[in-house]
C-alpha cells in the first residue's frame, strides 16, 4: 500500500494503478462505514485509492474542526487489512495553498436540510471532492448514504461538471442497536450513547406508520418530532420528509422519499435518514 502526501506523489503513484480505479474520500477516524465503502470499490475496481483529509473549509467556525477525531496509525492499518492500494493524506496546505479562491458550488440542492443549518458546509464539500477528483482521477467514487444529501449534492456536481466518474452510493452502516456509526460517535458519553438510538427509533417509528398506509408528510415528521421530544438528552434540530431527488419537502408521499434529521445529544450532533417509497 502506498501512502502519499504532495500531488506530485500522488500522481506518480496513481500512474501505476490498473484500472478501473475505485476511489473512497474520507476525513479518517475510520470505521466500519468506511470499510464497507472500501469493500464494495474492492469488489468492483481494479485498484482502490482512499483519501484522508479533514477538511477545514467544510467545518463552520463553532463546529468541531479543531476537535475532530484523528487516528491515522490506525486508520493506515485498516486500509492495509482491507486491500487498499494507495492513500493520500493531503496536509491544508497541499489543499489550499496561499491565495486559494476558486470555489465549486451546487445551487438549490444545497439550500435545505444541512445546507440550511451549516451555511458554506456544501460549498466546502464540493470543492474539496471536486479537487480529489481532479487529482485522482477515478473511474467510481464510494458515498455512504448516511450522509444522503451530501450523496445527492457530489452526485448532481458530477453531472454538471461532466466529471467522467459513476457514483455509487453504499447503505448505512449500523451498531446493533441501529445508532449508524459515524466519528462523531466518539463524542458521545455512555449515558449519551444510549440517549443516540433515538434518531434510529424516530426513523423506524415513522417508516412503520408509512409501512401501514400513513402518506401525510406532517403526520411522518410529527412522529418522529415525539420519539425524539421523549428523550430528555436529545434536542431536535430538524426533521424531513421531501422527496428523494429534489429534496423538497413534501405534502403527501408518493414515490421515493428521504426521511431525514439532525439531532443534538448533548453537544454532538447526529444526523441520520431512512429511505422509503
Ligand atoms: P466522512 O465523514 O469521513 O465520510 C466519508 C464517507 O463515509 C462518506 O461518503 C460518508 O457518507 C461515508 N460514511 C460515513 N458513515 C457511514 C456509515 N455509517 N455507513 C456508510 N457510509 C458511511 O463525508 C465526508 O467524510 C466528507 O464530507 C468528504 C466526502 C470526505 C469530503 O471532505
Amino acid at each position: 500500500m502506498d501512502i502519499v502526501t504532495t500531488l506530485s506523489e500522488l500522481r506518480t503513484s496513481r500512474a501505476k494503478l490498473a484500472g478501473p480505479v475505485g476511489f473512497v474520500p474520507t476525513m479518517g477516524y475510520l470505521h466500519a462505514g468506511h470499510i464497507s465503502l472500501v469493500q464494495r470499490a474492492r469488489q468492483e475496481c481494479a485498484s482502490v485509492v482512499v483519501s484522508i483529509f479533514v477538511n477545514p473549509t467544510q467545518f463552520g467556525p463553532h463546529e468541531d474542526l479543531a476537535k475532530y477525531p484523528r487516528d491515522l496509525p490506525r486508520d493506515l492499518e485498516m486500509l492495509k487489512e482491507a486491500g487498499v492500494d494507495l492513500v493520500w493524506t493531503p496536509t491544508v496546505e497541499v489543499m489550499y495553498p496561499p491565495g486559494f479562491q476558486t470555489w465549486v458550488t451546487v445551487e438549490a440542492l444545497t439550500a435545505p436540510l444541512e445546507g440550511a443549518q451549516r451555511p458554506g458546509h456544501f460549498r466546502g464539500v464540493t470543492t474539496v471532492v471536486a479537487k480529489l477528483f481532479n487529482a485522482v482521477q477515478p473511474q467510481y467514487a464510494y458515498f455512504g448514504q448516511k450522509d444522503a444529501q451530501q450523496a445527492a449534492v457530489i452526485r448532481r456536481m458530477t453531472r454538471d461538471l461532466d466529471f467522467p466518474i459513476e457514483i455509487v452510493v453504499c447503505p448505512t452502516v449500523r451498531e446493533p442497536d441501529g445508532l449508524a456509526m459515524s466519528s462523531r460517535n466518539t463524542y458521545l458519553n455512555p449515558e449519551e450513547r444510549k440517549a443516540a438510538t433515538v434518531l434510529f427509533r424516530a426513523l423506524s417509528a415513522a417508516k412503520t406508520a408509512y409501512e401501514q398506509g400513513e402518506r401525510r408528510a406532517e403526520v411522518l415528521r410529527q412522529i418522529m418530532r415525539q420519539v425524539i421530544e421523549a428523550e430528555p438528552l436529545a434536542r431536535l434540530q430538524y426533521v424531513s420528509c421531501a422527496d428523494y431527488d429534489s429534496l423538497e419537502e413534501l405534502e403527501t408521499v408518493s414515490g421515493k422519499t428521504l426521511l431525514s434529521m439532525a439531532v443534538f445529544i448533548g453537544n454532538t450532533r447526529l444526523i441520520d435518514n431512512f429511505v422509503i417509497g
